[in-house]
Order: C-alpha cells, then sequence, then structure tokens
C-alpha cells in the first residue's frame, strides 16, 4: 500500500548514528540483555515506547515560552481546564506528572483489601497500582484478542458477557472498579467499539460498579472507531471523544501518548463531587498543589495546547496510515503481527517466528534482542517475560500472546525508518531458526521487565 505522507515538515533536527554490529552485540550484552538497560545514544531507531517520546509542535514550544510558573492559580492551569473539560465534558479534572500519578492518586482511594478491578486489560503500572492499592487485577478481553492472526474491527473490546459473569462470582461490591482501556496497550493498541463502551457502561450501571476510562490513546480509539463502526463516519474526533467519555464516571490520562507532550498527565471526574475532594487531598500530598499537580507551567500549557492537536484527523490519518504500512510491509513478507495493526504500533508475534522458543524463554525478548543486533532498533517485550510471576505462587505466568512492541513515536520517525524496520525483521526471518531463547539471572519482586538481568539459554 501507498503510505501517507507526513502533514509537516521539520525544522529542528536531532542526529542519531548506528554503531557497527560488533559494538552492537557487545552493548546488548552489558546491558544484561535488556533492552532497557542500554543508553539512548546507543541506538539507532527507538521504538521501546510511544510514551514521552513524541515531538512536539511549534505551538506547543511557543506555550513553554509563555507557561505561567504561578505556584497556585497559574493561568497555564486554566487553560489546561477548559480543553480538558472540552473534551472529556467532565466537571473535575486534575493535572498530576503522568498516567501512573493518576492510578496511585485515584485508586488509593477507590479500592482497597480484598477488591476487585476488572479491565479489558490492564496496563502494568494500571495493574500494579490495583495491586497496591490492595485490590487483584483482572482481564477480561474478548477472546479474539488471543489470536493475533485474526482479523476483527475491535479486538480490544472487553468481553461483556464473562464481565458480568465475573462480577456474580466476586460479588458487584468486591468489584471496586471496571476499567476501560483505549486503545487496548497491551492487546497490541486494538481499539474499543462505542458499543462495547456503552455496553460495558451498562452492566456497571446494574451492578453499581464505577467505570474508569484509562485514556492514554484516546484520540487514536476515536479515529478507529470513525473509520471501523457504523454511524460514526460523519462525526468529528471531537463528538466520538465526547459520547464515549459520557459514559464513565472518571478517567485516568497518560498524557504521554495522544496529548503529545513529553511529560504529563491528568485525571477526571465527571460529577462525583466527595471522590474529587477525597483526591485532590491525595494530589498535594503525592504530586503537588491542585493547580500544578506535579508539573511545571509550561508543561501545563503544552498540555493544553497537545490535547487539542491529536485530534487532528490530518495527523491522524498519517499516524495511523504509518501503522498500516509498515504492516502491509510484513503481509508481504509473511511475518505474523496482531493484526490488523493497532494504534500506536506494530506487535510483532514472536511466539508465530520462533516456534521453537518457549514461553519461558521469552519469544518477544528475544526478538527484541535480535532487533537490536540486527539494526539498531529498540523495541520491548510484551508477553510473559513482561507478565512476570505470579504473585501467590511465585511461578512464572504465561502470557496468551508473546509479542515483541515496535510503538512508534508520534511525529519523530519518517518513511524512510519505517522502511528500516520492515528490512530489519525480514533479514531475522531469514535466521530465526538459529535464534536462541533468555533466562533471568536477576529480577526484583515488582515490574521486573525493567531491571531484570538475561543471558541466553
Ligand atoms: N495506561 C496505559 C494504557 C499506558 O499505556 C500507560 C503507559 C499508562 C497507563 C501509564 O502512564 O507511563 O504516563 O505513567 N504506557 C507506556 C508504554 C509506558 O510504553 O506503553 P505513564
Amino acid at each position: 500500500i501507498k503510505y501517507v505522507a507526513e502533514p509537516f515538515r521539520i525544522k529542528m533536527v536531532e542526529t542519531i548514528k548506528m554503531l557497527t554490529r560488533e559494538e552492537r552485540v557487545q552493548k546488548i550484552a552489558e546491558a544484561k540483555y535488556n533492552t532497557f538497560n542500554l543508553k539512548g545514544e546507543d541506538v539507532y531507531i527507538d521504538l521501546l515506547t510511544d510514551s514521552g517520546t513524541n515531538a512536539m509542535s511549534q505551538e506547543q514550544w511557543a506555550g513553554v515560552m509563555r507557561g505561567d510558573e504561578a505556584y497556585a492559580g497559574s493561568s497555564s492551569y486554566y487553560k489546561l481546564l477548559d480543553a480538558a473539560r472540552d473534551i472529556t465534558g467532565y466537571k473535575y479534572i486534575q493535572p498530576v506528572h503522568q498516567g501512573r500519578a493518576a492510578e496511585k492518586v485515584l485508586f488509593g482511594v477507590m479500592m482497597g483489601e480484598g477488591q476487585y478491578s476488572i479491565s479489558n486489560m490492564h496496563f502494568d503500572t494500571t495493574r500494579a497500582h490495583v495491586e497496591l492499592a490492595g485490590a487483584r487485577a483482572v482481564d477480561c478481553v474478548v477472546p479474539i484478542a488471543n489470536e493475533p492472526s485474526k482479523r476483527a474491527p475491535f479486538k480490544g473490546n472487553m468481553d461483556v458477557e464473562r464481565l458480568e459473569s465475573l462480577i456474580k462470582e466476586y460479588g458487584p461490591e468486591n468489584v471496586a472498579l471496571v476499567i476501560m482501556t483505549v486503545t487496548n496497550n497491551s492487546a497490541g493498541g486494538q481499539p474499543v467499539s462505542m458499543a462495547n463502551v456503552r455496553e460495558t457502561a451498562a452492566l456497571c450501571k446494574k451492578y453499581g460498579i464505577k467505570l474508569n476510562i484509562d485514556a492514554a490513546r484516546y484520540a487514536e480509539n476515536a479515529y478507529f472507531i470513525k473509520q471501523r463502526e457504523e454511524g460514526y463516519a460523519d462525526k468529528s474526533i471531537k463528538e466520538i471523544i465526547n459520547e464515549m467519555f459520557s459514559y464513565a464516571d472518571s478517567f485516568t490520562m497518560s498524557a504521554k501518548k495522544d496529548t503529545i507532550v513529553n511529560m504529563g498527565g491528568l485525571f477526571g471526574v465527571k460529577d462525583d463531587e466527595e471522590l474529587f475532594t477525597a483526591c485532590k487531598g491525595r494530589t498535594i500530598s503525592f504530586e503537588g498543589f491542585t493547580t500544578y499537580g506535579g508539573l511545571s507551567g509550561r508543561d501545563l500549557e503544552a498540555l493544553a495546547i497537545g490535547l487539542y492537536e491529536g485530534l487532528d484527523e490530518d495527523y491522524l490519518r498519517y499516524r495511523i496510515g504509518q501503522m498500516e504500512y509498515l504492516a502491509s510491509r510484513l503481509d508481504d513478507a509473511g511475518i505474523a503481527y496482531q493484526s490488523p495493526v493497532g494504534g500506536h504500533g506494530v506487535f510483532v508475534d514472536a511466539k508465530a517466528l520462533f516456534p521453537h522458543i518457549p514461553y519461558n524463554e521469552f519469544p518477544g525478548q528475544a526478538l527484541a534482542i535480535e532487533l537490536y543486533i540486527e539494526a539498531g532498533i529498540r523495541t520491548c517485550d510484551i508477553g510473559s517475560y513482561m507478565l512476570g510471576n505470579d504473585p501467590d505462587t511465585g511461578k512464572q505466568l504465561e502470557a496468551n500472546f508473546e509479542f515483541t512492541r515496535f510503538a512508534i513515536a508520534r511525529r519523530v520517525y519518517t518513511q524512510a525508518h519505517i522502511d528500516i524496520m520492515a528490512d530489519a525483521l525480514i533479514e531475522i526471518k531469514k535466521r530465526a531458526d538459529q535464534v536462541k531463547g533468555y533466562r533471568i539471572t536477576w529480577e526484583p519482586p515488582v515490574l521486573r521487565h525493567f531491571q531484570a538481568h538475561l543471558e541466553p539459554v
């Protein structure tokens, strides 16, 4: 397929360089085969995450200069409130320093020991904050999400039938929160349909359970709804987002993704004043006074502008177009990935590429290491290596899929870079049967994939 040309031109550049193959082999060994331990300058194309790695616009940089650094009542804060209220329709909005801070503040009020949080899929920090609040995180995605080669328009959806049986099994009073993650990052940036949000919300209402939207990639999700769901083709991205938020009670948002800033987060509460008051107290102790929430005034300003830029349809068409182009090259080469491609990257099916590597030798991680050695590309595992151990038994869990995530930063890499990604995968496929698995030699107790040490089996 033809790619969608960039709807911008470049007026500032950052030099990148590629080390030799020998140097890369040495660097990844020194990093204990953990891509998080590599130095950024030793990476040629950095696809570790699309979070905080995005390129801000000239308008946002101009906003940085205008940021009001008043401790209390900064004008940048009020500008941000106006933008977030306009887009979400929520009465109460709180900036925080990033998405996990929103989770920490909100979940600490909303859940406790013996309770459950049920989500289409919890992102790893989201799961961690549910557990830190004493509750258990249960994923409830539609089964088709676990079949990378089967195409469906909304593979990020909640399995609503199973959600109801889980609510009955645990008892509605023990389900503290239902979380809808849009797009569903861990399932491959897969979108959630408006119908599914509506049905999930109706079920929550029936059992008196609150619904929270994890809104990190809400604009990409809205773009997919516009493209794929009947009745939305003529609606604006903002109208679609507005409707989506109208079904929930609260949202947490990492603003480092669709809001195109390098640092920032938000949470919002639709109308529950008591809940928001409790959250404000925690915000002040963990993040900072309510009108800055752990951010500089200049960050608040860039965030207020980014909230609107992320909704621009020319930009979204180009962005999703980049993913679709990369995916089409993989289709031509017979390389499997979570299909159809998601919103923020391509999740390559490492289990299909390396059928000889078992889950407890981490195929997704093995591919991440090969990509660095092959072309200086940094990616990460979204599979058993990321999932970690069972909190009760300490045993390695087996993930439903073993992906290597090519998370593509917004407005950063060009068409030529995308071709390099495809070429690297095609080279690795040629020697796939020689690639070996890895074992962990050291790991910390929580979120181990960020820090663990590995060695080849
Ligand atoms: N929720 C989702 C769906 C996320 O993808 C992330 C972060 C968070 C919450 C936490 O936000 O990083 O601002 O604290 N995801 C990044 C990623 C790190 O690489 O997918 P944060």
